[in-house]
């Protein structure tokens, strides 16, 4: 199988009225959990990294890795840098080979915003790529902040963002946060609809750890193409990971290594059977 392009991915969730599930990777064990999941149920997906993981993962050893596991799978699974911030590691991510990129300039003024993610779009098609930006802010932050300030997206703001850029998948702030959300979350899906009535872009919501069966169902039946898990996945690989030392008297890095590789599976497999009823 050949890497494929988040925006094939998103163009066949439209037409099957789905949702692309979007797995944030931290290592080895991440990537060939996601994999496989994708995998098993035959179905694509996008795996992704966040900048701001980067200190953690390093873009040179975890690129050329995604890029290799994504080429060695047997579906279509699309590799895309998540939250770029830094247009020199948007550029490095392309150069490895990652078929889309986020440009999130999401705090900066609406013209600012514009205007760089065109900077962005601009660099992505010399590779091919596609890009993604976002209007409004979700809360949290992909760094593990647990601050969860919400600024919702203005459907009108969406829509002239989208005419003006003309980018491929747009992320919207509809009361959705990274992290853990410390109450439910009350989700605008009025927004969602609003802003789905009005441009063709693909939607996109970010912090789905935490949303519920049913939320998802909702967003994906007003508009949403693509939704990002990152934290749910990872504390299923830590609790996985902790069920391990607690079963066993003389723990070893393999069996730690399976551990961390099922509980993220399972997660994964979780979000990708609800994105796709
Ligand atoms: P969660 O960590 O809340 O799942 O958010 C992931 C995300 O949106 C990555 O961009």
């Amino acid at each position: 199988m050949t890497i494929a392009n988040m925006k094939e991915l998103i163009r066949n969730a439209v037409l099957g009225k789905k949702a692309v599930g979007a797995f944030n990777v931290g290592n080895m064990e991440m990537i060939i959990a996601a994999i496989k999941a994708a995998e098993d149920l035959n179905c694509p997906i996008i795996m992704q990294i966040a900048e701001k993981r980067l200190s953690h993962s390093p873009l040179e050893l975890m690129g050329p890795m995604m890029v290799a596991a994504a080429k060695n799978a047997k579906v279509e699974i699309a590799v895309h840098f998540d939250h770029g911030t830094d247009i020199h590691k948007i550029k490095q991510a392309l150069e490895l080979g990652f078929t889309s990129a986020m440009f999130d300039g999401s705090h900066f003024p609406m013209q600012e915003n514009i205007d760089r993610t065109k900077e962005v779009i601009h660099l992505a098609s010399r590779y091919g790529a596609a890009v993604e930006g976002e209007i409004g802010i979700v809360g949290g932050s992909e760094g593990g902040n647990t601050e969860h300030a919400v600024s919702y997206t203005k459907p009108e703001d969406a829509v002239s963002f989208a005419a003006e850029t003309g980018l491929d998948a747009l992320a919207i702030a509809i009361g959705n946060a990274h992290g853990n959300y410390p109450v439910a979350p009350d989700l605008r899906f009025d927004i969602l609809q609003e802003t789905s009535m009005q441009i063709d872009t693909p939607l996109v919501l970010h912090g789905g750890t935490g949303l519920t069966a049913s939320d998802f169902k909702k967003a994906i039946s007003l508009g949403i193409r693509k939704v990002n898990i990152a934290t749910s996945c990872y504390d299923s690989l830590t609790r996985s990971a902790l069920g391990y030392f607690e079963h066993n008297q003389q723990p070893n890095y393999f069996g730690l290594n399976e551990a961390m590789i099922e509980g993220f599976y399972h997660k994964v497999k979780e979000h990708i059977l609800i994105f796709n009823e």
